[in-house]
């Protein structure tokens, strides 16, 4: 066994675990979001994603929830970017605390 190419190996790993956690920028890297068009609307991501309620749940842990507010239901392309990294809409006007996976 040639122990030069464990380095390569364990790059490959890494990648693969930052791949699986989700941390991506883009939706497009994930593939459950591969076909999505550049120009996918809220009636696309919401054949999958149900409703503004239903991903309001995934994110109640977070204060103030950025799927509930008084924006009512904004773009989800507003925040998440279908090939670009995201941008926090509600920090246009606040500076809550919280980051975007893949938001600089
Ligand atoms: C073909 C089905 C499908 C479509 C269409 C879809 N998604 Fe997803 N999405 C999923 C699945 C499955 C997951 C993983 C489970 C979860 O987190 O709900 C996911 C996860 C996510 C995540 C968290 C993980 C990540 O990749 O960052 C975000 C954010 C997201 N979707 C946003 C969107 C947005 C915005 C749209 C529309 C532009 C969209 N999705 C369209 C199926 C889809
Ligand atoms: C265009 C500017 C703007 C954007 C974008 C914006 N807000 Fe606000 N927000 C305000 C203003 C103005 C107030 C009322 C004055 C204040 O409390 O600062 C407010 C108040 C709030 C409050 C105080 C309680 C309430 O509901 O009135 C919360 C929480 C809040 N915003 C969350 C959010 C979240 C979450 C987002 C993104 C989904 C967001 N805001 C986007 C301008 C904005
Ligand atoms: C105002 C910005 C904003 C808008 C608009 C927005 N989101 Fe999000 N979304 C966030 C933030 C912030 C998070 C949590 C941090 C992260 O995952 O990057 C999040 C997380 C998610 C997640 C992952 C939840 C989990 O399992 O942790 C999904 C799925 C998602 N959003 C889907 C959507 C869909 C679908 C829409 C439109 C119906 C949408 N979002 C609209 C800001 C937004």
């Amino acid at each position: 066994m040639n122990l030069k190419k464990i380095p390569g190996i364990f790059v490959f790993l890494l990648g693969a675990v930052v791949l699986a956690s989700g941390a991506q920028a883009q939706l497009k890297s994930s593939p459950m979001h591969a076909n999505l068009p550049e120009t996918a609307q809220m009636k696309d991501c919401l054949q999958c994603h149900q409703s503004y309620e239903a991903v309001a749940k995934k994110t109640e842990n977070l204060t103030p929830n950025p799927h509930s507010s008084h924006r009512g239901e904004p773009e989800c392309t507003n925040c998440h970017k279908v090939n670009a990294k995201p941008h926090f809409e509600c920090n246009d006007c606040h500076e809550l605390n919280i980051k975007m996976k893949g938001a600089e």
